[in-house]
């Protein structure tokens, strides 16, 4: 609905919303179009959460004129916050469930190569939940009964951490923030409330989870980091397709040349440039020369079905057939 919004906008040739997109080209040229949209639609909410009197944006099915309106209406008023916003912030949607991928696979990759030390961080983790979550059994029974794994699941193994870090650009997000990146509907007030609940469940872990302020985009940076702590296990979630092919491929080649071996790189993106549900799991083996198909789920928020991806025993060994042992 917002989004269409958007497009009446557009059409009416709004000169403060045009301002605005030629600054964020300017500014940020290598931002996708998936990642400009969600963005501006977090911003708005971001504002509209604060400021009364302008529900109907978010009225559904509601009038549509009446939300072009109102949005130009907001744009206006707000013009210098939403350019801070466009320019200096990210989305930064995080989901409570997207760690029970990573849990299975990164257990059963330690396993498999004898790793008894997990040395992890999480890029563009947001609030930080991921390395929370990790070998928090509460929390993944929890959602794990929502996610049937075909044809066969990977067992679940306790992660041998010896540290988690979480990085993000600055300024690093807030819950408000991420509060905003959430859709005003009842399922993502559902999803909200999942976020508040494991971060609550995970307050043990705090004390062991680093977050600090890092752009990915500096290369010579994000090089010396991975060395430095010598990681051997790197996520990155829901970031990259945030960027061009060219950008990705250099950050990508920049985690590889620089993590500890035997190390595994994981990264998961929407499946269709957020304009379907669903997301990709691949994943690199430092030494191992090409992208690994690990998974792809059927909805981002990781609810209902995760099929198994053609490598990942490469990545997990010998692999375990439905109704196996
Ligand atoms: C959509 S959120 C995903 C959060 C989390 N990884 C997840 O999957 O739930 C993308 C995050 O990547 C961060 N990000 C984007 N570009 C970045 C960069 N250049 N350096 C560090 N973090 C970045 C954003 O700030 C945002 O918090």
């Amino acid at each position: 609905m917002l989004h269409q919004a958007f497009g009446g906008v557009l059409d009416a040739g709004d000169p403060a919303f045009h301002r605005l997109l030629y600054a964020v080209w300017a500014a940020r040229p290598g931002i996708s179009d998936a990642h400009l949209i969600t963005l501006i639609s977090a911003a708005v909410r971001d504002i509209a959460l604060r400021e009364p009197g302008t529900t109907a944006l978010f009225d559904v099915p509601g009038d549509a004129t009446a939300r072009v309106h109102a949005l130009v209406e907001l744009v206006g008023r707000n013009e210098e916050t939403l350019a801070k916003e466009l320019l200096g912030r990210s989305n930064s949607f995080t989901g409570a469930r997207r760690f029970l991928v990573p849990q299975l696979l990164i257990g059963a990759f330690a396993a498999a190569h004898g790793i008894d030390e997990v040395r992890f961080l999480d890029l563009g983790t947001g609030i930080g939940i991921l390395p929370r979550q990790l070998n928090n059994k509460t929390v993944y029974d929890r959602f794990a009964a929502d996610l049937t794994w075909e044809p066969w699941a990977p067992d679940y193994h306790v992660i041998p951490l010896a540290v988690r870090y979480g990085v993000d650009a600055h300024p690093l997000p807030t819950m408000d923030w991420v509060r905003a990146c959430y859709g005003p509907s009842p399922y993502y007030e559902e999803r909200f409330e999942e976020l508040l609940w494991s971060f609550e469940q995970t307050a043990d872990v705090e004390g062991d989870v680093v977050i600090r302020e890092l752009d990915m985009l500096d290369l010579p940076r994000l090089a010396e980091f991975i060395r430095a702590n010598r990681f051997n296990v790197i996520t990155c979630n829901f970031v990259l397709f945030q960027y061009g092919e060219h950008v990705q491929a250099a950050i990508e080649r920049c985690v590889m040349q620089n993590m500890t071996s035997p190390g595994l790189f994981l990264t998961m993106n929407p499946s269709h440039a957020l304009l379907r549900p669903g997301c990709r799991v691949r994943g690199r083996l430092v030494g191992h020369p090409s992208p690994l198909h690990l998974a792809e789920a059927g909805d981002a928020h990781l609810l209902g079905t995760v099929t198994v991806g053609t490598d990942l025993p490469v990545v997990i060994g010998g692999r375990r057939q439905a109704g196996g042992g």
